[in-house]
C-alpha cells in the first residue's frame, strides 16, 4: 500500500572525505561499535518508515558502494566525483529525487540521529504542507555551528559559522543539517545557489532561504535533544559518539530485561539481539549480528562476534567466540576460543584453554581442557581428554576428523586427519591416531613402556664413583 510518506525519499550525503580523521578510509565507513558510521543514519531513515533511500558517494566511493551492495541492497548510489559542497551533492542526485514529491536530505556523519526525530520531521512537514522544512536546535554554546536567522519579514536564512557576522554569531538556534524539500521548488532554486564566501562551496543551506524568498514556506521544527546532532569529524568524535550510542543501546536492552553488572565497561553493537534475562559480567563485548537467548550468562571480558547463544548457556570469561553457535545449557570457557562456524550442541562443553574451529560438537560432548579441535565432527556424549589435538593441516590443505558418539578419547591424543573413529571407540592416552578406528575399538599407538629396575640407586652409585675419581 502506498502511503503519503512513500512520497518522501531520503538522500544521505556521504561523499566527503573527512580530512580530520587522518585515514585512507572515508569518514562514513569509520567504525562505530563495529558498524560503519553511515549505518546509523541509514537505519534511522529506514526505521522512520522511508523506503526509498539513496546515498551520494565520492571520496572512497567504491568502498562505500561495496558496503551498500552487501548490507543495504536496494539503496541507490549516486556519484559526486568532485566534492563542491552539500548543494552540489544534492544537485548530483536530482535525476533520482525528482521522481518523488519530497526529498529528505540527511548528513551521513550524524550517527546519533533518531528515527523518531526524522519521523516527526516527516509528519510535521506533510501536515504543514510547506515547501521546505528542517530541524533546528537551541543551544547555550552555538560556536562552530551554522546559525538559523529568523528575519523580521518571516524569512529564514542559515549562515555557516565561518560566514557569520557578529550579530549572527550571537544567535543560539543552530541548523541540524536535516531537511525535507518539496522537489519541484528545490529544482527551481538549486541551480541558483552561489559559492559561499568563506569556503567557496555550494551550500544546501542556501536552498532554504531561496525557497522562502521565491517558492513558498519554510517550516522549522525545533528539537530539544541537541546530542543527536553530534557529528563525527575527528577520532575524538568517534569515541564520544560510540560511548553515547553504546549507552543508548544498553539502556534499551536493560529496559527489556538485560542484567548488566557494569554498563560502563560493557559494549553492545546496534544489531545485537538479546532475549530478556541475559546476564553480563563486566567488560563484555558483543558485536555484529549476535543473538543471545534468555538465561545465558556471559562472563567477564568475553568478546562475542556474530554468535548465536542458546537458552541458559554459560560463557565463562574471558572467552572469545566469533561466527559460531553455542547450544542450550552448553558451557564455554574460561579462556576458550571458538571461531569459523564452530557449533556446540545443547549441553556440550568447551572448557579451559580450548580452541575450536569449524567443528561440530555433539550434544553433551565435552572438550574440557587444553585442546585444539579443527575441521572436526564429534558425536553425542563423547569425552575428549585433556591436551587432545586434531592435526588438520598437512602443510597444504585442511583435512577433516570425525569422531563418533560416546567415545572416550584419552588425554594427549593426536588425530592426524583425515581420520575417522567409530561410535563407542576409545584411544589410549598419548596415542597418535593415523588410521581409522572401528566402532567399539581401542586405539593404542605409542611406544611400550620399559621399567629399568633399581634405576635411582644405580645412578647414585655411578655419581659417587665419578666424584671419587675427580678428587683423586
Ligand atoms: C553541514 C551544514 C551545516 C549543519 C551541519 C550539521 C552545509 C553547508 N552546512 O555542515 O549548516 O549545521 O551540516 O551537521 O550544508 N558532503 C557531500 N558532498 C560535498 C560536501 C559534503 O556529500 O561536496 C557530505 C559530507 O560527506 C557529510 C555531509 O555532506 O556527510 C555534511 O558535510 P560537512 O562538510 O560535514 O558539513 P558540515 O560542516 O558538518
Ligand atoms: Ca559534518
Amino acid at each position: 500500500m502506498s502511503t503519503e510518506s512513500d512520497s518522501v525519499a531520503a538522500l544521505i550525503l556521504a561523499a566527503g572525505r573527512g580530512v580530520r580523521m587522518h585515514s585512507g578510509k572515508p569518514k562514513v565507513l569509520q567504525s562505530l561499535l563495529e558498524e560503519p558510521v553511515v549505518y546509523y543514519p541509514l537505519k534511522a531513515v529506514q526505521d522512520a518508515g522511508l523506503k526509498n533511500m539513496a546515498l551520494v558517494v565520492g571520496y572512497g566511493g567504491e568502498q562505500v558502494e561495496a558496503y551498500l551492495r552487501k548490507e543495504w541492497p536496494g539503496t541507490g548510489v549516486i556519484w559526486q566525483a568532485e566534492q563542491l559542497g552539500t548543494a552540489h551533492a544534492v544537485m548530483a542526485a536530482e535525476e533520482w529525487w525528482k521522481n518523488y514529491r519530497h526529498v529528505m536530505v540527511v548528513s551521513g556523519d550524524v550517527p546519533l540521529i533518531q528515527a523518531a526525530t526524522l519521523r516527526d520531521l516527516v509528519d510535521k512537514h506533510l501536515r504543514a504542507k510547506s515547501e521546505s522544512s528542517f530541524i533546528s536546535y537551541l543551544t547555550d554554546d552555538p560556536s562552530g555551528h551554522s546559525r538559523v536567522a529568523r528575519l523580521a519579514d518571516g524569512a529564514v536564512r542559515i549562515i555557516e559559522d565561518k560566514d557569520a557576522i557578529e550579530e549572527e554569531l550571537a544567535i543560539h538556534e543552530i541548523n541540524s543539517g536535516i531537511y525535507i524539500f518539496e522537489t519541484a521548488p528545490l529544482s527551481a532554486v538549486i541551480k541558483k545557489i552561489c559559492r559561499s564566501k568563506a569556503l567557496g562551496e555550494y551550500n544546501i543551506t542556501d536552498a532554504v532561504a531561496l525557497i522562502g524568498e521565491t517558492e513558498g514556506d519554510v517550516n522549522i521544527v525545533v528539537n530539544e535533544d541537541r546530542s543527536e546532532l553530534l557529528g563525527v569529524n575527528t577520532p575524538n568524535d568517534l569515541a564520544v559518539t560510540a560511548e553515547a550510542l553504546n549507552r543508548r543501546i544498553i539502556s534499551r536492552h536493560m529496559r527489556d530485561g538485560l542484567k548488566c553488572m557494569d554498563p560502563r565497561s560493557t559494549w553492545i553493537g546496534p544489531q545485537v539481539k538479546l532475549e530478556p534475562d541475559v546476564f553480563m559480567e563486566p567488560g563484555v563485548q558483543v558485536w555484529g549480528k549476535s543473538v543471545i537467548a534468555s538465561g545465558a550468562r556471559i562472563g567477564a571480558y568475553s568478546i562475542l562476534r556474530d554468535v548465536v547463544i542458546g537458552k541458559d548457556a554459560t560463557v565463562l570469561g574471558p572467552s572469545v567466540v566469533s561466527d559460531s553457535s553455542i547450544g542450550r545449557n552448553a558451557e564455554v570457557g574460561p579462556f576458550a576460543c571458538l571461531r569459523g562456524k564452530a557449533r556446540l550442541s545443547d549441553g556440550a562443553k568447551a572448557g579451559r584453554f580450548v580452541e575450536i574451529k569449524s567443528s561440530e560438537i555433539g550434544a553433551g560432548a565435552k572438550v574440557p581442557h587444553l585442546s585444539y579441535i579443527g575441521d572436526t565432527e564429534i558425536g553425542e556424549g563423547t569425552n575428549i581428554g585433556a591436551g587432545t589435538i586434531t592435526c588438520n593441516y598437512d602443510g597444504r590443505k585442511k583435512n577433516r576428523t570425525k569422531i563418533g558418539a560416546r567415545c572416550f578419547v584419552g588425554s594427549d591424543t593426536m588425530f592426524v586427519a583425515p581420520v575417522y573413529m567409530g561410535d563407542d571407540a576409545s584411544t589410549a592416552a598419548g596415542s597418535v591416531v593415523t588410521k581409522d578406528v572401528p566402532p567399539g575399538a581401542l586405539a593404542i599407538s605409542r611406544p611400550r613402556q620399559d621399567n629399568v629396575a633399581n634405576w635411582s640407586s644405580r645412578v647414585k652409585i655411578e655419581r659417587e664413583e665419578k666424584k671419587d675419581n675427580e678428587e683423586n
